[in-house]
């Protein structure tokens, strides 16, 4: 008798209609060490770097605004133009990629109504959100299709047994933010069981800009001169749609890639943005620029050159401003990381092109943006020496240490990723933190393990026998594991009781099982 997935989605295997067309890739080398994965090769004509136009993703407006604002994003499938002379299809906020960036302030609550007319089903995570359970955008509170039909045939196909319930819903779902959280970059993209990997690789990304008014204090540079850079690497089939290893081209039914590509997928071109190895014209001026890693698995190791004076000026986390700036000539990024910083472009002379390089990739993959500068003077911004004020988390009024092994592992029979000893269920807990609480969580990884946490941030402690790393500093919500660390982090879950995940953001890792949860309680 065939035992029914664990990880089985309701859905019997009807056809995307959209055209995503999946190809198999030809297996390349590992990345070398710098990221655990597999590259794909695009067969689509690339555009030579540095000839495209660097564009910013439209402002979301809200639908309604008052004690609380009210945005609304449709999910749907889209033809994008991403490589020249080709169309792309995508899924698509608002039909775009990334999604519409969204601004919002500390303290002034949102909420999202996101409405499905993909043809598979959307759950969205807001990451870096210190957000209530029921609008965290668990992985199996499904929002499914507006288009009833296809629910309809999906369970007169399904042989299998549904999933434990999540918290479902058919078209639409709202999700209420609070946001009582510090300014900072957040972002938010799907969070589907079993295929994450794939549905923020067709699209289901975008960035969300918190601000506050210690950070308006410091008077930092905005409007042309604040760029989100929202960093994915991609890989195109010959007619310029996108290549993903899925094992399952319906996304709906059998998780996974094929391969080695269970190690992570590598695209071998570098979109900003979504376009690829762009240009971007700038003033002789400071510029306050965000990056966003929302590569599915690769780690990035970001330089610019000729650098500038005072080099890459990092003034903020994934948790907000750090309590002062620290300079740096190369800073990494692993999946799902931020990074802001103040570039100062002034003292470059008219017609200087700076690059932003990636020193983890190799071949076409060192290259990521250029930008050059033209002949406007503009302000030149003086990062302050004290940004905020970060308090630290003691180590030593932890009331508990947890510990946690990201490891290799069998999952339903096959090759997959594991936390301990158990691929991902949603019914089992593994960690029961009470709110308040100041807690220790030792994390060992055996490959890279970028490692991510709902509901609030963290502080690292030490990496083995050392203190923080490098890139550490600042709140942080997810930490760079390379194969064969263990670090320890402090962490505290201030309020919202309730289920929440843990995860590898390498999102190969996450779709195959290796995430777990936590229940906070009073
Ligand atoms: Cu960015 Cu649980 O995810
Ligand atoms: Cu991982």
């Amino acid at each position: 008798m065939a035992a029914v997935s664990r990880r089985a989605f309701i859905a019997g295997g009807v056809a995307v209609g959209v055209g995503l067309a999946v190809g198999i890739p030809f297996a390349v080398g590992a990345s070398g060490a710098t990221s655990t994965g597999q590259q794909l090769v695009s067969r689509a004509r690339l555009p030579r770097p540095f000839t495209q136009r660097l564009v910013v993703p439209p402002t979301l407006t809200p639908v309604l605004t008052g004690d609380v604002d009210r945005y609304e994003i449709v999910a749907r499938t889209a033809r994008a133009r991403i490589l020249p002379g080709l169309t792309t299809t995508i899924f698509g906020y608002n039909g775009i990629f990334p999604g519409p960036l969204i601004r919002s302030r500390s303290n002034h609550p949102i909420e999202v109504v996101y409405r499905n007319r993909l043809p598979v089903p959307i759950v969205t995570h807001l990451h870096g959100g210190h957000t209530p359970h029921d609008s965290d955008g668990y992985p199996t509170d499904y929002v499914y299709p507006e288009d009833m039909t296809y629910l309809r045939q999906h369970q007169e196909m399904s042989h299998e047994t549904p999933m434990p319930a999540g918290d479902t819903t058919n078209g639409t779902r709202t999700y209420r933010y609070p946001l009582r959280q510090r300014a900072a970059m957040l972002w938010y993209h799907d969070h589907r069981m079993d295929f994450t990997g794939p549905s923020v690789w067709f699209g289901l990304a975008g960035a969300h800009i918190v601000n506050d008014d210690e950070e308006d204090a410091l008077g930092l540079p905005d409007g042309a001169r604040e760029i989100p850079l929202v960093l994915t690497d991609r890989a195109f089939n010959d007619d310029g749609s996108l290549l993903y290893p899925a094992v399952d081209r319906t996304l709906t039914t059998t998780p996974g890639v094929t391969g080695g590509f269970v190690a992570g997928v590598l695209g071998d071109v570098m979109l900003v943005n979504g376009v690829p190895w762009p240009v971007a014209d700038v003033e002789r001026a400071s510029y306050r620029i965000r990056m966003l890693n929302a590569c599915n698995a690769r780690r990035l190791r970001l330089r610019l050159d000729p650098p500038p004076t005072d080099g890459i000026v990092q003034i903020g986390t994934e948790g907000g401003l750090l309590d002062a700036p620290l300079t740096y000539d190369a800073f990494e990024l692993a999946p799902a990381q931020r990074l802001d910083a103040v570039v100062d472009f002034s003292r470059f002379a008219p017609g200087t092109e700076v690059t932003l390089y990636n020193d983890f990739g190799d071949g076409g993959m060192k290259n990521v943006m250029r930008f050059r500068v033209n002949s406007t003077s503009g302000p030149r911004y003086t990062v302050p020496s004290a940004l905020s004020s970060v308090e630290r988390l003691d180590p030593a009024s932890a009331t508990v240490t947890r510990r946690f092994r990201f490891q290799r592992g069998t999952v339903d029979h096959r090759s997959g990723w594991i936390i301990g000893n158990s691929p991902f269920s949603p019914s089992e807990v593994s960690a029961s933190p009470r709110l308040g609480d100041v807690e220790i969580w030792e994390l060992f990884a055996d490959f890279h393990h970028p490692v991510h946490i709902h509901l609030d941030p963290f502080q690292v402690i030490s990496r083995g026998i050392n203190g923080p790393g490098a890139f550490d500093a600042g709140w942080k919500d997810t930490i760079d594991l390379v194969p064969g660390e263990q670090a320890r982090i402090a962490v505290r879950f201030r309020d919202h009781v309730g289920r929440f995940v843990f995860h590898c953001h390498n999102l190969e890792h996450e779709d195959m099982a290796m995430m777990a949860n936590f229940v906070t309680h009073a």
